[in-house]
């Protein structure tokens, strides 16, 4: 990722946002949309009741009271600045992550909902997904998010073994996790648990249980993540005895029979889900689809007929906070090359396990695909993309070695041969 120079400066982020708009919609560029895509928002909450040591997210561990007010009036801002940028396009899904955004006090998630539906406009069946970590879970909170709107859970378990959430740094024990899966089984018709495995010290009979202890809550969704040691992390600069990648790889294969055994289909990398529970946020992200992010640290991608256009914003709270009370809430702003396009197309595309229909690559990018013709070629050469002219799907050696496969549509002087 460090290699990707994808960025063509757009205008300076201090220009006002009917400025930019215009910019952005009436300056000649070096793609050609038939159609936008459909778009979603993203919410960042960025504080935390304690900083996981294996946690790169852009997440800060709550030093006093959260500033839940200054927090609002500023997403407030930053959406409103936005807004001409997506003038008349339907927003179809709302995701609330973090950080720990069920820190958020109930009158101030339903602020936050009315907020947005005032400003954009919001599909009628929107999914709306807020994520919670278990410690900060009581069920009476649970019902108010709801009943303000909020129509799916996504939930951190991690494990369900006391000594690997040590481990981990949680802030919940395994009885807070059973009680808050509880909760959210009968609070949620639609809910998601993340679970990790490869944790330090674990066994793949442990590994076995936390994922039989989980499916006992039937949960529609399921995240399955292989703990990575990430830079900058707790972890990586005091690295915890973790499975060697042999056990590693034996618990992905135990995980993923009963999974399968249990009606939790496989459609991404890390993603199950039951008939129609797929995530809908999630799967536009994968289909290349456009998604405004607000708040700290939060990127947007937006389509224009001649441009796809990135922002970001500070990601320290505090820088967030003060630029977003005097309107200027953007970091950057930069257009993508068109050269750039097809590689985070397929970072994104080629992580479905069905992939995607072949036509969404020029429908997305603007672009033909036969300026990847090369790259398709060897792909299909070393037998990681599926010979289906139709879609654009690895196959099962190709999700094995996903880098390998998404590395070949990189850039061509950054691309391996
Ligand atoms: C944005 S995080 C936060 C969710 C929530 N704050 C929590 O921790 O309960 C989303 C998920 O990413 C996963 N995750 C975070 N860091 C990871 C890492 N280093 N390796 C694997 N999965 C990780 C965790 O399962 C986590 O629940
Ligand atoms: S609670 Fe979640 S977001 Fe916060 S530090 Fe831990 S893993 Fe990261």
């Amino acid at each position: 990722m460090d290699k990707i120079r994808p960025v063509i400066p757009l205008v300076p982020v201090h220009v006002s946002p009917a400025d930019r708009a215009a910019r952005a919609f009436l300056a000649t560029g070096e793609i050609s949309l038939s159609a936008l895509p459909p778009l979603s928002l993203y919410v960042h909450f960025p504080w935390c009741v304690k900083k996981c040591p294996y946690c790169d997210f852009n997440s800060h561990e709550a030093q006093g009271a959260i500033p839940e007010h200054e927090y609002l009036d500023a997403l407030n801002a930053d959406l409103e600045a936005v807004l001409p940028l997506i003038w008349g396009r339907r927003v179809h899904t709302v995701f609330i992550g973090g950080g720990t955004p069920s820190l958020l006090s109930a009158a101030g998630l339903e602020r936050l909902l009315a907020d947005v539906r005032a400003r954009v406009n919001l599909e009628a069946d929107a999914e709306i997904t807020l994520e919670a970590n278990p410690g900060t879970v009581e069920a009476k909170r649970f019902r108010t998010y709801r009943d303000a709107g909020v129509n799916r859970l996504s939930l951190g378990v991690q494990s369900l073994n006391d000594r690997h959430l040590r481990a981990l740094g949680r802030i919940h024990d395994a009885t807070e996790a059973r009680a808050a899966l509880a909760i959210a089984a009968s609070t949620f018709e639609n809910f998601n648990v993340d679970l990790m495995y490869a944790l330090p010290g674990q066994t793949l009979e442990e590994a076995e249980a936390d994922l039989r202890g989980v499916l006992g809550f039937s949960p529609p969704h399921l995240s399955l993540y292989h703990l990575t040691i990430e830079p900058n992390t707790v972890f990586a600069k005091f690295p915890p005895g973790i499975p060697d990648d042999e056990l590693a790889l034996d618990m992905q294969e135990r995980l993923l029979a009963i999974l399968a055994g249990e009606g939790l289909m496989r459609y991404e990398i890390s993603a199950f889900a039951r008939h129609k529970r797929k995530a809908r946020h999630n799967l536009n992200y994968w289909h290349f689809g456009d998604y405004l992010g607000i708040g700290a640290g939060a990127h947007s991608k937006i389509s224009f007929a001649h441009r796809i256009v990135r922002q970001t914003r500070p990601r320290q709270p505090k820088t967030y906070l003060e630029r977003a009370a005097v309107g200027a809430s953007l970091f950057d702003e930069t257009e993508v090359s068109s050269g750039q396009l097809p590689f985070e197309f397929f970072l994104n595309a080629l992580r479905l396990v069905e992939g995607v229909p072949s036509s969404q690559f020029s429908e997305r990018l603007g672009l033909p695909l036969s300026v990847v013709a090369d790259a398709l070629q060897r792909a299909r050469q070393k037998g990681l993309l599926a010979n289906d002219p139709l879609r654009l799907r690895a196959t099962a050696l190709g999700l094995d070695f996903l880098n390998d496969l998404q590395a070949l549509f990189l850039p061509s002087d950054d691309a391996p041969q």
